[in-house]
């Protein structure tokens, strides 16, 4: 069972879009996965009943492969940090913009107060393909200090339109993206010396 926690401090980033794009996505390749939403708004929880795919709410008796929590924007709410402890990756999913960079540090900082950088990935979301933010996409992800996943996703309507339609609604480009996206995320599997710095391991072996 791999428990995938998707946040950030700020609304409207795409938290939810997220959830359930990858959990769309996670069934669609035919693992069994369950969302569970820790947000008061219960947008992913709300959705599962307009799903048109085979994904379950969380519940404590069941054992899917794959969990997607979807959380609050609320960076300080208990219940997130305990899932970010017992997750085995966090996403924090961000726009590409210098006023969500703000919200996006601040909750990098969260994270790596409870140690937990290491097993924390940056996506990049409402990706404008060809913009100027678009190109400081490495800027970010160096002044933030968390890996930015290889995928990212673009701003596209058919991600809007998911919630009601369903996967087979968005178009090849957008299925596709999507669905590299899932790949990855279900693939990674971080270690925790990835954070060693080389030059301390020099140190230590002389
Ligand atoms: N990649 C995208 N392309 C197009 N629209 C998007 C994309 N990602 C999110 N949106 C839209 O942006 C809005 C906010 O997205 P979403 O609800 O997923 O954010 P959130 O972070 O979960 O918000 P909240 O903090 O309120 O829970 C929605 O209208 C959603 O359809
Ligand atoms: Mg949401």
């Amino acid at each position: 069972m791999k428990k995938i926690l998707v946040c950030n401090g700020k609304g409207g980033t795409g938290k939810s879009t997220t959830s359930i794009l990858l959990a769309g996505a996670t069934a669609e390749s035919g693992q069994v996965v369950s969302i569970k939403d820790i947000d008061p708004q219960q947008t992913s929880h709300k959705w599962i009943e307009k799903a048109l795919s085979d994904v379950t709410h969380f519940s404590q008796d069941a054992t899917p492969k794959v969990i997607i929590v979807d959380s609050p924007p609320d960076i300080k709410f208990d219940q997130l940090h305990e899932e970010m402890l017992s997750a085995d990756l966090i996403i924090l999913v961000m726009e590409p913009s210098w006023i969500n960079f703000e919200t996006a540090a601040d909750a990098a900082a969260v994270i790596d107060t409870l140690g937990v950088s290491w097993k924390t990935r940056i996506l990049f979301n409402k990706v404008q393909v060809g913009t100027k933010m678009a190109k400081n996409l490495g800027e970010m992800e160096d002044r933030i200090g968390i890996t930015a996943l290889k995928n990212h996703l673009g701003q596209r309507q058919g991600y809007n339109h998911f919630y009601v339609y369903g996967w087979s609604y968005l178009s090849q480009k957008e299925s596709d993206d999507v669905m590299k996206l899932a790949m990855e995320v279900m693939f990674l599997e971080p270690a925790m010396n990835e954070d060693i710095d080389e030059n301390t391991m020099e140190v230590v072996n002389g």
